[in-house]
């Protein structure tokens, strides 16, 4: 395999936060929402799975990634007959939970393997305060879950982690609540459902990492269109920034503020990235993005920029394989307990393949310009782990032997097709 550049322009599929939410938020909101632009990654089909079983029509017309949500409004929600089946996905799990805390009947949510590992204390606690009745079955503080529906109190939680899963949840809960809600992070995690909770018709103030809900009568239905997820275009930046000769179109990516770290980071490597035809869709800030191939140096990645490219570490750590010097990624403890433990599996992987690598307690020190080599790689079942290692060997022009790669169909179902399009 050559190392050729990347030319030509690429559509990625819709975003995978907002896809979820916007069946949560239609399904409890009143009247049918119509999703543009949806993505068909398998943890988004977990959603509607868990809603259909809830008793909301979903209709899923795959073929024009179009989605309509019969909402039965707040209070419309029904009893499902089995345990909630939440697959791979963090984001159905603990967005759920909160739902569900409030509902008038009990429930069971569970997962695949990688769900049933997750820590989710971390709503299990706030969800308590607020009066929920929620418990791990196994007492191990992971799924499965069990949820009995109860009355539930307004709360300010001060959250130890910059988590908008953890944020999400108490805010759901917080609709059903009696009382304001208020939830700060120690840095602002994506704000994805404060943006489109009030798109919807609830009341949220923002104001730095604090956002505020004061519970609606009810939400009402919306149309919207989901712009590209910046996580799953990430790995085609990644190789853009870094083939000499390249030169990429990647059209209709989503630039929200709390999502766009990653291209913070490459610029302050060295990367050109520029941004054309900005716009706002349903909400979110839009941009088609032309990237050129140049020469990328090491960096440091730590603090408030961590939650704003969290999913990203891990190809951001293959693009600091091909920089020159250092880069160091410090305070980023939480992606231990991501889909698998990626400061590992990235260190292992990477040392592998003949990187310069050391595994910190929250991060990664990177010594990039060694040469690197195809190696076996074993993906985890991690989408994001399969991408990068994807990326790793366009880089280096030696494609390693990747174990599970099917499991991009997580987030990104037809990524290796999209990356056939682009390489010369
Ligand atoms: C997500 C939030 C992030 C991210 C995940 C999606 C969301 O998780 O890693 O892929 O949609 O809210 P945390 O909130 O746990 O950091």
């Amino acid at each position: 395999m050559k190392k050729t550049p990347l030319l030509g322009e690429l559509t990625v599929p819709g975003d995978k936060s907002i896809s979820h939410r916007s069946i949560m938020f239609g399904a409890l909101a009143k009247g049918t929402t119509k999703v543009e632009n949806f993505l068909q990654g398998a943890d988004c089909l977990s959603t509607i799975g868990c809603f259909r079983a809830m008793g909301i029509s979903v209709e899923n017309h795959t073929d024009q990634n179009l989605v309509l949500i019969h909402g039965k409004g707040l209070h419309g929600l029904t009893e499902p007959e089995s345990v909630l089946n939440c697959g791979n996905s963090g984001t159905t799990t603990r967005l759920i939970s909160g739902i569900l805390a409030a509902q008038p009947f009990s429930c069971e949510l569970t997962g695949d393997a990688s769900i049933r590992k997750r820590p989710m204390g971390r709503i299990i606690t706030p969800l308590t305060a607020m009066g929920a009745d929620i418990s791990s079955i196994n007492g191990d503080g992971c799924a499965p879950l069990r949820i009995r529906g109860r009355r539930l109190t307004g709360i300010r939680y001060q959250s130890p982690v910059a988590s908008a899963q953890v944020k999400s949840s108490i805010l759901l809960a917080g609709l059903y609540a009696n009382g304001t809600t208020t939830v700060t992070e120690p840095y602002l995690s994506r704000n994805h459902t404060e943006r489109m909770l009030e798109g919807f018709g609830a009341k949220i103030t923002c104001d730095g990492a604090s956002a505020t809900l004061m519970p609606p009568e009810e939400l009402f239905a919306r149309e919207l269109t989901v712009p590209g997820d910046i996580s799953s275009a990430a790995y085609f930046i990644t190789a853009a920034a870094l083939i000499p000769g390249s030169e990429l179109f990647l059209k209709n990516v989503g630039i929200n503020p709390t999502r766009d770290g990653i291209l913070r980071v490459y610029r302050a490597m060295g990367a050109d990235i520029s941004f054309l035809n900005e716009r706002t869709v349903s909400g979110e800030p839009v941009a088609d993005l032309l990237i050129h191939g140049s020469r990328l140096h090491g960096t440091a990645v730590g603090g408030p920029v961590i939650p704003t490219l969290i999913d990203e570490l891990p190809i951001i750590a293959v693009a600091a394989c091909f920089a020159e010097g250092e880069t160091v990624i410090s305070d980023a403890a939480e992606l231990k307990v991501k889909e698998s433990n990626r400061i590992a599996v990235m260190t292992e992987g990477l040392s592998a393949m003949g990187a310069d690598v050391t595994e910190t307690g929250d991060g990664m020190i990177i010594r990039g310009g060694r040469p690197l080599k195809a190696a076996v790689i074993d993906s985890r079942l991690d989408h994001r782990i399969a991408m990068s290692f994807t990326i790793a060997g366009l880089l280096c022009g030696e494609m390693p032997d990747i174990r599970g790669g099917d499991c991009v169909k997580i987030s990104y179902p037809g990524f290796y097709e999209d990356l056939q399009k682009i390489v010369s």
